[in-house]
């Protein structure tokens, strides 16, 4: 069957090659995906991917039996919808449902209903009410902005100071909606769960990513600096714990509150001294967990889309060996930096997922903030991660920085 992938970054890259192993699977199109992905899939970049018309018209004229969202932007804007509405298949929830990405205080508001464990928190509607809050809130507080911020809409503020700085920058005006929340330590992790209505799945192999920019979880949140799994050192009675408190509870309660949601659901947690509690929901695959994860997997993805609309058991298998993936990433980066910048040096047979690089007269060059993914397997994430940066150190390129740590919780 013909699938098409939405997205251009680093998991759609992945998402194209795991699918183009699956022999359910004879063609793959990419809308508008990237130079990177042309060994795998047929790219448009003619079409973007907020064009929702065009999509649905590629998509009918080229018999596309399961289209495959990566990106939050075209879900939380209904191309879902609209493809159903089509009669075309897809993997990624509809715009209601997405909006437990999209809105924070929808997402909080649903688990304080149903008591799914999650950060305390105030939602403020205007700036006023905001710098008199954190006159006297607890600190360290957590400032989240209402809606999709690319991972950059969060400060932690560790005084007030901090705080009356963080109300500036995520009001720009004086209404706004921005949840405050109770400051949670611990350590995190991502599970990925296939989500058909009340019927939920987490993989059973976690993954965790590097949210900050420098090493030592210093400096600003970004999309992610790098992700590895398995975390052999989270076990498995945190995953259980994590599916009985979280996974099945939210499902259900989303299908209580009449929506419904298909696709992948993200939960970002974090393990408290109470056990796991919700960081954060994504109505689709992190990135970049999804390129270790899919890596790392060794089952059929596509069949397990369909053992998921069909509600039927879905048997995940994975390699023995863990994968560690380094993100490059432009300088500057998540604040301003330059493109344009050559990078050679890799692979494209797996070892990478690109997300930031376009081909220009024969040669690639940066074209976004995070760059290049680079991939390490080994028999444990020690060898895993030598394995990654030496894949790291095969790039060549002037404008990059990365992380030297990714993975080192697990090791130390
Ligand atoms: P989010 O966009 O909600 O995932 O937040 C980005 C990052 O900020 C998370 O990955 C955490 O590292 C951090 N963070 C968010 N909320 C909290 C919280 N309540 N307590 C501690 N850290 C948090
Ligand atoms: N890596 C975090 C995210 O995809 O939101």
């Amino acid at each position: 069957m013909k699938v098409l992938v939405i997205g251009a970054g680093g998991r759609e890259h992945v998402l194209a090659h795991k699918l183009s192993q699956s022999p359910l699977v004879n063609e793959i199109h990419a809308i508008p995906g990237n130079d990177a992905m042309l060994d795998v899939a047929i790219i448009h970049t003619e079409i973007a991917e907020t064009d929702h018309e065009k999509i649905v018209t590629f998509a009918r004229q080229n018999e596309i039996a399961w289209t495959i969202i990566g990106p939050e932007q075209p879900l939380t804007e209904g191309l879902t919808d609209k493809l159903q509405a089509a009669d075309i298949k897809v993997f990624g929830p509809n715009q209601d449902a997405a909006q437990i990405e999209g809105s924070k205080l929808f997402a909080k508001q649903l688990m304080e209903k149903y008591k799914i464990p999650t950060a305390e928190y105030k939602e403020i509607t205007n700036k006023h009410n905001a710098l008199q809050y954190i006159e006297s809130c607890e600190y360290p507080v957590v400032l989240k902005k209402d809606g999709l911020a690319a991972g950059k809409g969060v400060i932690i503020a560790s005084n007030y100071e901090e705080a009356q700085a963080g109300v500036e920058t995520l009001y720009p005006e004086e209404e706004g909606v921005v949840v405050f929340e109770q400051y949670l330590e611990g350590e995190e992790f991502s599970l990925m769960t296939m989500v058909n209505g009340d019927y939920a799945v987490p993989f059973d192999c976690i993954a965790q990513d590097h949210k900050r920019a420098y090493d030592n979880d210093q400096g600003p949140n970004t999309g992610g600096m790098g992700a590895y799994c398995p975390v052999p050192h989270i076990d498995e009675s945190i995953l259980k714990r994590t599916n009985d408190d979280i996974a099945q509870p939210i499902a259900q309660a989303m299908v209580k509150e009449g929506y419904s949601f298909f696709g992948v659901l993200y939960i970002g947690a974090i393990i408290t001294a109470d056990g796991p509690k919700v960081i954060e929901f994504n109505a689709r695959f992190g990135d970049p967990e999804a390129q270790v994860l899919l890596t790392r997997m060794e089952s059929d993805l596509m069949q397990h889309i369909i053992d998921l609309e069909a509600k039927a058991p879905i048997n995940f298998e994975w390699k023995d060996n863990a994968v560690v993936g380094v993100m490059l990433a432009s300088k500057g980066y998540p604040g301003q930096y330059e493109k344009g910048h050559q990078v050679s040096g890799f692979n494209l047979n797996g070892d990478y997922f690109i997300s930031g690089l376009k081909k220009e007269n024969d040669v690639y060059i940066t074209s976004g903030g995070r760059v290049i993914l680079a991939l390490g397997e080994g028999e444990n994430i020690a060898k895993a991660k030598d394995n990654a940066y030496e894949a790291v150190d095969k790039i060549e390129s002037e404008g990059l920085f990365y992380r030297k740590d990714i993975s080192n919780k697990a090791i130390k």
